[in-house]
């Protein structure tokens, strides 16, 4: 079997909003303020996968995959956080999907938050803007190595800080919608500030939850724990040098903001020259921390943009700040875009990017073990779209070869990519997109909630079981073999 799996997440697919004990969380609140959500739609539902777990496990068994990614809701595990008591039924439901994925021989790799906490969080403290959210933040993820570490053995503490810093009080799309001029039109936020402290106690919260279970759960459990970085690639818009270091100075404030702590105890030197005294700085026992709390780095792919420089250039007022590394990102060059277009305004469908990408991360963090913990692909929308377009979706599974085939070029070059995860098992929540962006193998029925393969299911499956003969030009599966156990002491 090969080593390529699939993944879900929680408020995604879960809905139960408020059953068996789960107290509201920031997204659901958010859900429910009119026009922030496409169509109006909410996770209150989602897939019913609360509901539905044990026959969603049956279809991921049915699609061969030997792991799946999913993520912990923390308002059904610990309602009010560190204020209430550990919610038995939440970890009960964790602990069955667990429970039956291992019984089907697919490992489970958990992501402790995928950008959801229990609302009470924010309105007692701001969440993530404040140092507290640090202890909250350990608290949750110990209550996870102590309730599921015995059988989970792949931890991802936190899902794409950088997104979720940049989302949520940069643009001031995702809650809390923090934002300032010129990049939104919020009530409160100041997008040139906010994120890089919001990261930081993301990052300090990694770290902490890490040594947690470096020292009291690893030896006895014997699992890996990681972080999840949102990546995307850049090229230079114009053939120009400047250009060429607007690319490299994007990927500088994007990436290695979030991973160059992790590895090298500090934000990347590129951000310490453009940024004042707002780049908060770590203690020497904070840096301590931050250095060895990595055994792998999770990678997740979509999409490459144009760089252009605005230094020495003109941009728009949006590229002209420290925040954004003074870079202009655009998909597209005198109106032509970069790759194919698709569902989400910025993805276009480069399958070079992944290989340059795996590429950067490689050279620059010492081949540091990786996954490739999402890729995927969702079709422009059209009007009336029917089940029966929606399901013949061939441009998914090119998509899928063609970042396949690239990944295994990255390997073949000597990149330790150990999986690689599809995003995603069936249509979900699509975040402020709501349900009309999809991303699934499975098609899902809104008003019966039935679950359909869509051709792309068919192939990822007949991809999995002939592994050896498969149609992926260059990409061999068998070279996503986990390799030998990595720790740090
Ligand atoms: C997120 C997913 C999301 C996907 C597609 C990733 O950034 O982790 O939750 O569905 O992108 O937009």
């Amino acid at each position: 079997m090969a080593d390529l799996y699939l993944e879900e997440w929680r408020l995604q697919i879960e809905g139960a909003v408020l059953e068996d004990g789960k107290s509201p969380n920031n997204w659901d609140v958010f859900c429910h303020i009119p026009g922030g959500i496409k169509n109006g739609d909410t996770g209150d539902i989602a897939d019913d996968h609360y509901h539905q777990f044990l026959e969603d496990i049956e279809i991921i068994h049915s699609l061969g995959v030997n792991a799946y990614r999913f993520s912990i809701s923390w308002s059904r595990v610990l309602p009010r956080g560190r204020l209430g008591e550990v919610n038995p039924k939440g970890v009960m439901f964790y602990s069955k999907i667990i429970d039956n994925l291992l019984l089907k021989g697919i490992e489970p790799y958990v992501t402790i938050y995928h950008h959801d906490h229990p609302q009470e969080l924010e309105e007692r403290f701001g969440a993530w803007l404040s140092p507290l959210m640090q202890e909250e933040f350990v608290h949750f993820a110990e209550t996870c190595f102590e309730n599921f570490g015995d059988r989970v053995k792949y931890w991802t503490t936190i899902n794409e800080p950088n997104l979720l810093a940049e989302m949520a009080y940069l643009w001031g799309r995702y809650p809390p919608a923090h934002c300032s001029a010129p990049f939104g039109n919020c009530s409160s936020g100041n997008s040139d500030t906010e994120p890089l402290f919001v990261l930081h106690n993301m990052l300090l919260s990694h770290a902490k939850a890490a040594n947690i279970y470096r020292h009291k759960y690893q030896l006895k459990q014997g699992g890996f724990i990681g972080i999840i970085a949102n990546t995307l690639m850049c090229e230079p818009l114009r053939d120009i040098e400047l250009d060429r270091e607007a690319a490299k100075r994007a990927l500088a404030f994007y990436i290695a903001w979030m991973l160059d702590p992790l590895v090298f105890g500090d934000y990347p030197p590129e951000m310490r020259q453009y940024h004042g005294n707002e780049l908060p700085r770590f203690t020497s026992e904070e840096t301590k921390l931050l250095t060895q709390s990595l055994d792998f780095i999770g990678i997740n792919h979509y999409t490459t943009l144009y760089a252009k420089d605005c230094i020495h250039s003109t941009c728009s007022s949006d590229g002209d700040r420290a925040i954004q590394g003074f870079v202009y990102l655009t998909g597209e060059r005198h109106g032509v875009p970069i790759g194919e277009r698709t569902g989400m305004r910025r993805f276009f469908i480069v399958p070079r990017g992944m290989e340059k990408i795996i590429e950067y991360v490689k050279e620059r963090y010492n081949n540091m073990p990786m996954f490739v913990t999402e890729n995927g692909y969702s079709p422009p929308e059209k009007e009336d779209e029917q089940e029966e377009d929606l399901v013949q979706d061939a441009k998914r599974i090119e998509f899928h070869k063609a970042y396949l085939a690239a990944l295994a070029r990255a390997i073949r070059n000597g990149a330790d990519v150990r999986g690689y995860f599809i995003w995603s098992l069936m249509d979900n929540f699509e975040w402020v997109y709501g349900y009309n962006t999809r991303f699934g193998l499975y098609y899902v029925d809104r008003q019966t909630l039935r679950r359909t393969p869509k051709l792309s299911a068919r192939w990822y499956a007949n991809f999995l079981t002939n592994s050896g003969h498969n149609h992926v030009e260059d990409a061999n599966p068998g070279s996503f073999k986990i390799k030998d156990a990595y720790f740090l002491d």
